[in-house]
């Protein structure tokens, strides 16, 4: 992990929050080649969830949303971690993850899994931390006026199913996809970006007929599942977990898990919700009056209980075929765009053998990330800084990137060149040389097998074309 995490911030893919003034705990930023691999990642999934697919939308809601939505959603009551103070050296931990706990005073003699006995110091007994972070909407610091930064992009889509409904001619099955941040106050982050304060969300919510909710449940877990092979994470390094202990929205969930270098974790979970949170949106609507009342209060306020009522409200749906009005299930598959960045990123991290210029056989270290995650596709190398290479590798390369990412590099030897963009997964490199100025051809570098072949120069953007697979 120390080798991947020094590369990333080398060679510009992921930087420590506020570095310059000594860092922030659980933010990151990603650097020019970060960003376009994050973005590709990003890509991805809204290509395989809304463009190759009839029967998804998107979605971009607002991150700031009207307190009543948490309350309805379960958040404000019950989205909390256990947590619990060291008496001894102030530290906080999460009392369900004790794993790597030390006390900052009196270590036990070895950090590792084991609960409490290993951390060392005297600790107090759990209590509930809530995860969402506060803040005051407009210039009143009232009650009225307090709000959260969501926890999940999710309750965005929930909370305009009948506006998307209304406006767009979707019918059951179909779904509503997003991208975006999400925040989280998170006692321990860690692992890198694995577990962060500040994070990104891509999340599908698939509202389907009740009863045919279990089917969707384990074709949207076997479709996810081979999202991140095709995009090349190693098989043997992915597992499915099925949850017991459900969330409270939960009927059945089970996580797409990545080992990563420090273990298992979690990359996306896929639920089935249930009808639970357009239900709890249709009661959090009918509570809004007593809320106004209250004054923003967001406590002790009893959420109204008809049944009857929930299947004509706002947020149920009329089903033409069946001429019906009912509340749809949904299924949500939820990612984690830093996480599968993480993932991507570890399951790329080689090194093997390549030749110097003197024919020695030195250490290379080389990121085999899939060709549509590379950040750059392409590199395009004038073999000498003389001789006419120069214009017309600027040539070739100003037109191959008016439709990719395309990078030029003069400088330094070129075996020296070719390691640089082995580094950031640069999939191909394009060499002019003499022979290119009498007979036209180019040599194209395969990153993985470091071979050299021969092509016409006017065949490297459908040489390229095809190694990316997109059109
Ligand atoms: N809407 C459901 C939901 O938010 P979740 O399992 O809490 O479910 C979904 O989050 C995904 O978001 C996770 O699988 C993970 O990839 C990502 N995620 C959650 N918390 C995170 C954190 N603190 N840092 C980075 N990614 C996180």
């Amino acid at each position: 992990m120390e080798k991947i995490v020094s590369l990333t911030k080398r060679r510009g893919f992921i930087f420590q929050s506020s570095e310059l003034y000594g860092g922030i705990n659980g933010a990151w930023d990603y650097g020019p080649v970060g960003t376009l691999l994050k973005r590709n990642v990003k890509d991805a999934w809204w290509r395989a969830m809304v463009q190759d697919r009839e029967d998804i939308v998107g979605l971009e809601a607002a991150i700031l949303m009207h307190p009543m939505v948490w309350k309805a959603s379960g958040h404000v009551d019950g989205f909390s971690d256990p947590m619990i103070d060291c008496r001894t050296c102030k530290k906080r931990f999460r009392a369900d993850d004790l794993d790597g706990a030390i006390c900052g005073q009196k270590p036990s003699k070895k950090p590792g899994k084991g609960g409490q006995d290993f951390c060392g110091g005297d600790l107090t007994e759990p209590r509930s931390f809530n995860l969402m972070f506060e803040t005051a909407l407009g210039p009143l610091s009232d009650t009225s006026a307090k709000c959260f930064l969501r926890p999940e992009t999710a309750q965005g889509i929930f909370v305009n199913f009948a506006n998307v409904v209304q406006s767009s001619r979707v019918k059951l099955p179909f779904g509503i996809a997003q991208i975006g941040k999400s925040f989280r106050n998170e006692i321990n982050p860690r692992n890198f970006t694995f577990r962060s304060r500040e994070f990104e969300q891509m999340e599908m919510e698939f509202f389907c007929v009740p009863g045919t909710d279990d089917a969707w449940f384990e074709k949207w877990v076997q479709t996810r599942w081979e999202w991140y092979g095709q995009l090349g994470l190693k098989k043997d390094r992915l597992r499915l977990r099925p949850h017991e202990k459900l969330a409270h929205y939960s009927k059945a969930t089970t996580d797409i898990e990545y080992l990563f270098p420090f273990g298992w974790g979690e990359l996306e979970g896929i639920a089935n919700r249930t009808d639970f949170d357009l239900r709890q949106h249709q009661r959090g609507v009918r509570t809004l009056p007593a809320w106004q009342k209250e004054g923003g209060e967001l406590t002790g306020l009893p959420l109204a209980d008809e049944e009857a009522e929930y299947h004509k409200g706002k947020l149920s749906y009329f089903d033409d075929e069946k001429k019906q009005r009912y509340i749809p299930y949904v299924i949500e598959p939820a990612a984690g765009a830093d996480r599968a960045t993480l993932a991507f990123l570890c399951d790329a991290y080689d090194e093997d053998g390549a030749p110097d210029a003197n024919g020695k056989v030195e250490t290379r270290v080389v990121l085999r990330l899939h060709p549509r995650l590379a950040p750059v596709k392409a590199a395009v190398l004038p073999l000498l800084r003389k001789d006419g290479h120069p214009e017309r590798a600027e040539a070739l390369y100003k037109d191959l990137r008016k439709r990719w990412m395309v990078e030029y590099d003069e400088s330094a030897a070129i075996g020296k060149r070719y390691r640089r963009q082995d580094e950031i997964g640069t999939p191909l490199c394009i060499t002019i040389d003499h022979q290119t100025l009498t007979d036209g051809t180019v040599t194209v570098r395969a990153r993985d097998s470091m071979t050299q072949q021969r092509i016409p120069e006017s065949q490297v953007a459908s040489y390229l074309q095809d190694l990316i697979g997109l059109p």
